[in-house]
């Protein structure tokens, strides 16, 4: 499959000739540090999650792709209809030339319209490690709100850390591709009026 051109960044679904690239991309130590698991891919690890991949409905992989090029991947999992949601996941621009020049939140964007317009998705969320500056502003940036921190949610490598949920609805994804940031201007308006009335109260304790 592939979707919209704009800015010259395309998505278009895994094949089986990806697989050993995709596994040299995940077991890339400054790639996998930024993944929950630490498990390194073997080919047959591959192969049998492509085998079941194949036959798993909730769940799509997409190459990032610009003018012919592989970039990254970047897709959904965890993909529930019932309720119209799903989790970002995989997200990754190998080269570390190819970073930092816009083209991870041109790829979040065009899973979005994906994830909105062509699979009628309500909402989009995920979870990342509070460390992965780059990969929080990219998602901020492209309509992601924090929903709360997750202490001590991963375990890895004997160490224990934070995590970020957070996620978007197709009404602010829609709103902001419109122009119209009203909604979500009043849930932040909500939330520092909520804010205040917490320092309100640890102030009124303390005389
Ligand atoms: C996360 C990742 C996919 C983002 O892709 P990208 O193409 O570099 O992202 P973009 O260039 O579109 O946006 C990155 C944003 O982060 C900012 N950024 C980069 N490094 C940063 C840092 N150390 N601190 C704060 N912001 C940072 C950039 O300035 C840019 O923000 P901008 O809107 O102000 O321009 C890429 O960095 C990557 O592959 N990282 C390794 C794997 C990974 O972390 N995956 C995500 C798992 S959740």
């Amino acid at each position: 499959m592939t979707m919209s051109e704009e800015d010259n960044i395309e998505l278009r679904e895994i094949d089986e000739s990806d697989l050993e690239l995709l596994r040299r991309w995940r077991n890339d130590p400054s790639i996998s540090r930024w993944f929950f698991s630490e498990t390194r891919i073997s080919r047959r690890m591959q192969r049998e999650w492509y085998a079941r991949y194949r036959t798993n409905d909730a769940e799509i992989l997409f190459m990032i792709c610009r003018d012919g090029e592989t970039l990254g991947t970047i897709g959904l999992c965890d993909i529930v209809r019932r309720h119209r949601k799903a989790q970002l996941g995989r997200f990754l621009i190998a080269d570390p030339g190819h970073r930092n020049r816009g083209f991870g939140k041109k790829a979040v964007l065009r899973l979005l319209e994906y994830a909105f317009c062509a699979q009628g998705l309500n909402r989009v969320y995920l979870e990342v490690f509070e460390s992965n500056a780059a990969a929080v502003r990219a998602y901020q940036a492209c309509g992601f709100e924090v929903e709360g921190e997750l202490m001590q949610s991963i375990h890895k490598g004997g160490a224990y850390y934070d995590t970020l949920l957070m996620a978007i609805l197709k009404q602010d994804y829609e709103r902001s591709r419109s122009g119209d940031a009203s909604t979500r201007k009043r849930r932040d308006r909500r939330r520092r009026a909520l804010a205040g009335t917490v320092t309100a109260l640890i102030l009124f304790s303390l005389v």
